[in-house]
């Protein structure tokens, strides 16, 4: 979880909020945001080719797939950013969003 606190902080924070009841940047905050449907943030406007995926929620597998490559999960995507290719990077960070909770699932 401290790795990816780490790399959040380096790769995320520039257009990410992560505090609870954060503001919107570039893009939604991320607080509490595993475990929620995809696209699914009140007062944010997601791209079409996000809200394509909102049946589907944010677990282990569907943001491992988002961030190694978020132009892949989501063709069109606004957030431009090329991915994490490193599988453990993406599980100390996805490790750090999960702990983002008023409860940890
Ligand atoms: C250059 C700015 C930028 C960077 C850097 C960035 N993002 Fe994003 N992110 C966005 C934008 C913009 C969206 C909205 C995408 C859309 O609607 O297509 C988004 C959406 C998301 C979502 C979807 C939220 C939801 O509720 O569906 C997650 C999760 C996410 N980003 C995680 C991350 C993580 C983790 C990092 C760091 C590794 C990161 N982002 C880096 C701009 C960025």
């Amino acid at each position: 979880m401290e790795k990816g606190r780490a790399i959040a902080e380096r790769q995320c924070t520039m257009c990410h909020s992560l505090a609870p009841n954060g503001p919107s940047f570039i893009g939604p905050d991320l607080f509490g945001v595993f475990g929620t449907h995809v696209g699914d943030i009140p007062g944010y406007e997601f791209s079409e080719a996000l809200k394509a995926h909102k049946d589907e929620t944010w677990t282990n597998a569907t943001l491992s797939a988002w961030l190694a490559g978020p132009s892949d999960y989501a063709p069109g995507t606004k957030m431009s950013f090329p991915g994490i290719a490193s599988e453990t990077d993406r599980a100390d960070l996805i490790a750090y969003l999960r702990s983002l909770h008023a409860e940890t699932p």
